[in-house]
């Protein structure tokens, strides 16, 4: 009886399959699977719940690939071309070639997108390249193996208004970074991220700081971080233990055009991390994601910072443009 009470009855569901193209609920009608989504696979569209791999992908036995994700608010990108050119260094890193130009992988993502408009007026899209399906599972790279390219939209939230007062906050914990020594590279072999992740997850919290053997802060389990002390920003440097962020890059390289933030991109210890009045955590899908608790503890005065608000609306009117 309890089962059925929960079933949406008829009329129910034809209102929501009948609502105006702009509005909200279509969110919920993706998320509750009343729309089909539009996938790419290999040259072909075709709806999600059709496309098929093999069980002998590279992607499928070892997460031999590159990945990426793009937002799309109202039919405009942010970072595309960054995100694009990250993929495409990632797939050079790791010997594949996916044949396919800057201008090529722009073309694909905007029909994509195009082609779900339907779902939801904001969209993120996924990007998968994988080695491709050899005929037998062996380490070594094969020969003559087409790569698999494999795309597809889902629904994401309106941003967070410039309002420190409305955001809702992020908690954190903190963990030893036991991920690889190529953070650098955008892979689907996320094993790692997924059990940091989950470590934050399972205490109630939304994200989990990482950091390195010398009790440096590197970033955080699926998004970058970066601390406020005195009005300053501060943020790890670029390198191996860190994905290069296009959230990241549009933060640093907006507040440094804007010039009435200082922003430094330095070695940040997990000393200064404890005693920062701010902490954000920044990707495409979070965008700048203010963090108010560190370990079950107040992150500075426990409210959102000023500084958070200040950089939100540098980043909020820059990002369209990058
Ligand atoms: C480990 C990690 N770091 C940082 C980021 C943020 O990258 P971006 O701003 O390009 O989304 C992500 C996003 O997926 C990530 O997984």
């Amino acid at each position: 009886m309890q089962l059925a009470a929960m079933e949406p009855r008829l009329p129910e569901l034809q209102a929501a399959q009948t609502r105006s193209p702009s509005d909200n609920s279509k969110q919920n009608n993706y998320e509750a699977g009343l729309i089909m989504s539009i996938a790419y696979l290999n040259g072909s569209y075709m709806p999600l719940e059709e496309a098929r791999i093999s069980p002998l992908d590279r992607g499928f036995l070892f997460g031999d690939g590159i990945y990426e994700v793009i937002p799309y608010y109202n039919g405009r990108s942010v970072g595309l071309i960054p995100h694009i050119q990250r993929m495409i260094d990632g797939l050079a890193a790791i010997e594949i070639d996916a044949g396919r130009s800057v201008e090529q992988w722009k073309t694909l993502l905007d029909d994509l997108v195009a082609r779900n408009s339907d779902i939801n007026h904001n969209l993120g899209v996924y990007v998968h390249v994988s080695r491709g399906a050899d005929t037998k599972r062996f380490h070594a790279y094969p020969e003559g193996v087409e790569a698999t390219v494999f795309a597809f939209c889902f629904a994401i939230k309106d941003p967070a208004l410039v309002d420190r007062t409305a955001v809702t906050p992020v908690s954190v914990n903190t963990t030893q970074d036991l991920r690889w020594q190529r953070c650098h590279i955008k892979s689907t072999s996320l094993l790692g991220n997924v059990i940091h992740y989950q470590e934050g997850h399972s205490a109630g919290n939304g994200e989990i700081l990482l950091y390195n053997a010398d009790n440096q802060l590197t970033e955080a389990s699926s998004s970058n971080a970066f601390i406020v002390k005195d009005g300053k920003i501060i943020t790890p440097v670029q390198d191996n233990q860190i994905l290069p962020g296009i959230t990241r890059r549009i933060i640093i390289d907006s507040i440094k055009a804007d010039g009435s933030l200082e922003i430094e991109e330095r070695v940040v210890t997990m000393d200064e991390v404890h005693n920062a009045d701010e902490i954000w955590v920044t990707s495409s899908s979070k965008e700048i994601a203010p963090v108010t608790s560190l370990d079950g503890k107040p992150v500075g005065n426990g409210e959102v910072g000023e500084v958070w608000e200040k950089a939100f609306s540098i980043y909020t009117n820059a990002k369209f443009d990058y």
